[in-house]
């Protein structure tokens, strides 16, 4: 049975100081709380804070996650992180392909299929994001949309190598807006994109496959979306930097 997974996206937000009180605060909420044996929480803080979640979260029940990585391996790139940084960490995930790096960082397929490899190669799981923006959805151009980022971003790998991938789909125009998906429109494009990987991997390996759902993902409407067949979890933004709001998201299965 695939996993349920709930990632927060703490993007560049928090002081040294707040990210500690902000992971003692989930820990001590997780306390007591028996989470749905399937369902994983991730946090993926800024790099500065990286060592210190591993640490944290080598004793409680949360796995932690990067934002980005570089796609070289080493070497003369200021400012970059490697994939091989992130595992020395003991990292066991990264984001890779927001939308906020497709576009204030021009990444671009190609990018997003080179930075997944490097995580592959240093055994880190991608959680690699799609979505199509507001006028691509008036257009009704999701699909394909979707279907290019998916294919030019993963479909070189093996289907070994696919079984390690978590897809998170994020509308654009949902994220950082209060505007959601409806349920409807969230199942419909998780079937399309299991569809996908089905066609490509075969269905054992899309039935395997976490597909998650972020843009205004929040307590009083995560319940609705992961009741979806297809919807396997959440990657959370802004409700991820509450304690509170974080945990009442995990559990909502
Ligand atoms: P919000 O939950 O703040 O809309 O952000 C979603 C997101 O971009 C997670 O990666």
């Amino acid at each position: 049975m695939r996993k349920h997974i709930v990632a927060g996206n703490w993007k560049m937000n928090k002081t040294f100081e707040e990210a500690d009180d902000l992971i003692n605060d989930i820990m001590d909420k997780l306390e007591g709380l028996t989470l749905d044996r399937n369902t994983e929480l991730v946090i993926c803080p800024p790099f500065p804070y990286l060592e210190m979640a591993s640490e944290y979260g080598d004793e409680s029940y949360f796995a932690v996650g990067a934002q980005d990585v570089s796609e070289q391996d080493s070497g003369a790139y200021t400012g970059e992180v490697s994939a091989a940084m992130l595992e020395s960490l003991e990292l066991t995930y990264c984001i890779v392909g927001h939308s906020e790096r497709r576009a204030y960082h021009h990444e671009t397929d190609e990018i997003v299929a080179r930075k997944v490899d490097q995580l592959l190669k240093y055994n880190l799981r991608p959680i690699v994001c799609c979505g199509e923006v507001l006028q691509e959805r008036e257009e009704g151009r999701q699909f394909d949309v979707v279907k290019k980022q998916i294919t030019d971003g993963l479909f070189h790998l093996s289907a070994e190598q696919f079984a390690n991938i978590v897809i998170a789909y994020e509308p654009v125009w949902a994220i950082g807006t209060g505007k959601t998906a409806t349920p409807e429109q969230a199942q419909e494009i998780h079937a399309f994109i299991r569809g996908l990987i089905a066609e490509k991997y075969g269905k054992e390996v899309a039935d395997e496959t976490s597909i998650l759902y972020g843009g205004s993902c929040k307590p009083s409407n995560a319940k609705e979306l992961f009741a979806n067949p297809d919807v396997d979890g959440g990657l959370i933004g802004g409700a991820s930097l509450k304690a509170d709001d974080f945990i009442a998201i995990a559990t909502a299965f």
